[in-house]
């Protein structure tokens, strides 16, 4: 079950010295920062919500302004630019890695090892790159911002993971076909819908044949009303569109998360069958 294994990444310190964590000091010890960044920057109780809160709402008029612009991928460069290193500015940042990736990880054994050839999409400040890159793959990450790209560089000085500015939409024609695994979080659902599927045939053109993609989002019913935010939650049917670019469902998990309150996600992997895309 996912759940309880969730649960326990809050609060229980067993979780925290798993396999995963070693060899990924950094992190561990950026653990304490994150405290104290949010000691500094947040205050207690009701200071600390007001500043979220206004973060939010900050991101949200710069999505709103991108995607009224007609420039809707802009927003993303503008939010890090905008943050100047506060990693508190940024809501999806949570300096740690995403715990039902690391979940996955820990369930199959064999998903990664030394030689997997590994890209992550979207990949933000870095947490779940270096996360998979501790385990002994070759890890290209890239993400669209080049201001995230150098604060991951920043962050992760002596790392083993590629970082790259690049679109998922329009991927470098060198990295097609070229990726064991593809590992997209969060990344999807902050999209339009309209370019949604064309991030889509992106990433799935990254795959050798037989390659694989782990996908993790905020999921919502299928003909359920799109909440009007950046975040937008995919239904299941939005989600495997990959499969009108040659991927095939392996597997979906339909959880709710350790959030308060808990949220809503899936997890599925795909597997590439066919050439095309
Ligand atoms: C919600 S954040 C998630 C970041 C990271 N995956 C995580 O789970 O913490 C989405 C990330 O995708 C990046 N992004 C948005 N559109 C992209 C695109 N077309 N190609 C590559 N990265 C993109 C954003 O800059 C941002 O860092």
């Amino acid at each position: 079950m996912l759940f309880p294994v969730l649960r326990g990444f809050q609060t229980a310190p067993s979780w925290r010295e798993s396999s995963i964590w070693r060899g990924y000091g950094l992190a561990r010890r950026e653990w304490g920062n994150v405290i104290l960044t949010k000691r500094r920057y947040y205050g207690t109780g009701l200071r600390k919500g007001a500043y979220l809160m206004a973060n939010r709402e900050r991101v949200r008029e710069l999505a709103r302004t991108a995607i009224d612009g007609g420039t809707p991928l802009a927003w993303f460069e503008r939010c890090y630019q905008e943050a100047a290193g506060d990693t508190g500015f940024i809501p999806w940042v949570d300096l740690v890695p995403n715990p039902a990736l690391i979940e996955w990880v820990e369930s199959d054994t064999t998903a990664i090892s030394s030689g997997t050839n590994i890209v992550v999409v979207g990949c933000g400040l870095g947490d779940n790159a270096e996360a998979i890159a501790s385990r002994g793959a070759k890890v290209t990450a890239f993400d669209i911002s080049p201001t995230a790209i150098d604060w991951c560089k920043t962050r992760f000085p002596r790392s083993r993971v590629r970082y790259a500015a690049a679109d998922a939409t329009d991927p470098p024609a060198s990295w097609r076909g070229s990726f064991d695994l593809a590992v997209e979080i969060y990344t999807l659902q902050v999209l339009p819908p309209e370019i949604q599927e064309r991030a889509q045939a992106g990433v799935a053109s990254l795959l050798k044949v037989g390659g694989k993609l782990l996908s993790i989002c905020r999921g919502r019913e299928d003909n359920s009303e799109q909440p009007a935010d950046y975040r937008r939650p995919l239904t299941r049917g939005e989600l495997e569109r990959y499969a009108r670019f040659g991927l095939k469902v392996v597997s979906f998990d339909d959880f709710l998360d350790n959030e308060t309150p808990p949220v809503r996600r899936f997890r599925a992997l795909f597997r590439r069958e066919t050439a095309r895309s």
